[in-house]
């Protein structure tokens, strides 16, 4: 059985606008668990609107909710995770220790737009490479100039960024243009993590298993598999992941056509 990495999960209760209560974080670490996933993040959001999500203070929380779930045998291993919104100080917060990278492994940094914008992360991720740190561009299916942009996405993997998608939105897009935009992502390899962006279990639940069953359709089982699972976990963990660049937007039929 595949155990699935969810690379996009809220579950650090009160830090956020994620889990009100640590009773709630459990029972989104109950789903998950039912969702096939046995890795998760321990995220919050780091932006102005949470100035008190200090790495030491989403660190110790994910500490607590750990020591939980091992007493309480729910066989999920949680990672402490910032997501950071892109700001023009985000390199100096990096370097003055304000941010916290997934897992604190100090390699993978979780990056979201800000509110109803968006910015070009190639500065941010050339300029945060040289301190052995790359970007994880969150839910990055939300981004139209990314996701219909197909050379903009493979310069930002080239140049070390991971495209992580959405369960829900792979499952059942809400938007015909956005679906097509993740079938083709998900064809030509431009997607290397999964998340469910769950906030709580009334409302935006940590769904995985659907979109990685429709991921596989898309993309094939082993490739779903390293998406889904392998990727994701070794992300969490700290392990190196090297991903392969997206393959070119070709005209297959005509390369072979002409011999190109
Ligand atoms: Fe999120």
């Amino acid at each position: 059985m595949t155990l699935l990495a969810d690379t996009h999960v809220h579950l650090l209760a009160g830090l956020d606008d994620g889990p009100a209560t640590e009773d709630v974080a459990l029972a989104m670490c109950r789903m998950l668990v039912a969702e096939g996933a046995a890795h998760a993040t321990a995220l919050a959001h780091q932006n102005p609107g949470y100035p008190d999500n200090t790495p030491a203070r989403m660190i110790a929380t994910a500490a607590a909710l750990s020591a939980t779930l091992a007493a309480k045998k729910i066989p999920l291993t949680v990672y402490p995770t910032a997501e950071v919104m892109l700001s023009p100080t985000v390199v100096d917060d990096w370097k003055t220790g304000k941010l916290l990278s997934v897992g604190n492994h100090g390699q993978w940094l979780l990056v979201e737009m800000p509110h109803g914008e968006f910015v070009d992360a190639l500065p941010v991720a050339e300029e945060l490479r040289p301190f052995g740190l790359q970007l994880i561009i969150a839910h990055a299916e939300r981004y139209p100039d990314l996701l219909h942009d197909r050379d903009r996405a493979a310069k930002w993997i080239a140049a070390g960024c991971l495209i992580q998608v959405t369960a829900r939105a792979i499952a059942d897009p809400w938007d015909d243009e956005m679906g097509r935009g993740i079938e083709g992502w998900a064809r030509g390899g431009f997607i290397h993590l999964l998340g469910s962006d769950g906030h709580g279990i009334d409302r935006r639940q940590p769904l995985l298993a659907a979109g990685y069953r429709r991921l596989a359709k898309l993309a094939g089982r082993s490739t779903a598999k390293r998406i889904g699972s392998t990727w994701g976990s070794a992300v969490l963990r700290g392990e190196p992941v090297t991903v392969p660049p997206p393959h070119p937007p070709t005209r297959k039929w005509f390369g072979r056509m002409f011999g190109g």
